[in-house]
């Protein structure tokens, strides 16, 4: 049985998409929710489901370095198989994500590799894309660049707005994530593309 740890910064609908997955029949299960923010909604969220939470408020810390060094013992505490961001807005140094290489997942609201980084939705709608997406991959240094292990394709219609097209993206997230952790957790690397 993996443990899966699950990183968060706001309400959590992707961790909970997770959690619900996981109730099930399922080569994972959950060990800790772990939030930069205290005032993440989905901490309460994952307590209600019975899931360990901890929050570590990153403004709290002086420095960058400091923060990563009580999160990483946190996570080295639960012995995770696979640490999953989940809506987690805080960027981790490599130092960092070489403590847990190979086995951090992290969704992005795009289809990489177009358009990394913030305001995703904006720039596919302003380059008069006609699709978007959201994508599953490992983590690595490189900001959102590491080995793609799913995708989920939305068409842009006339009229597209930046929120119309975040609602949408976000109903394929919660599709491709569980399928994407499930196939993860089994030792299935096989690039999972879903079309909504
Ligand atoms: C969403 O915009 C999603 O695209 C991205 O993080 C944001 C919040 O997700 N992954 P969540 O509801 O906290 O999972």
């Amino acid at each position: 049985m993996k443990r899966i740890a699950i990183l968060i910064s706001g309400g959590g609908s992707n961790m909970m998409a997770l959690l619900r997955d996981m109730a099930g029949d399922h080569p994972a299960r959950p060990v800790l929710v772990a939030s930069n923010d205290p005032a993440a909604a989905g901490l309460a969220r994952a307590e209600a489901a019975g899931v360990a939470t901890l929050a570590l408020d990153h403004r709290g810390y002086g420095t960058r370095a400091a923060f990563e060094s009580d999160l990483a013992r946190a996570l080295h505490d639960v012995r995770p198989d696979i640490i999953a961001l989940a809506g987690f807005m805080r960027i981790l140094s490599p130092e960092f994500v070489g403590q847990f290489a190979g086995k951090m997942l992290n969704i992005h609201p795009s289809l990489l590799p177009k358009y990394p980084g913030l305001h995703t939705h904006a720039r596919a709608i302003a380059a008069g894309d006609t699709e978007a997406g959201c994508t599953v991959h490992e983590v690595t240094a490189d900001l959102d660049a590491g080995p793609i292990l799913g995708q989920a394709r939305v068409t842009i219609e006339a009229g597209e707005t930046e929120a119309s097209l975040a609602a949408k993206v976000l109903v394929q997230e919660h599709r491709l994530y569980p399928a994407v952790l499930r196939a993860f957790a089994s030792g299935d690397r096989q690039p999972i593309f879903l079309t909504e």
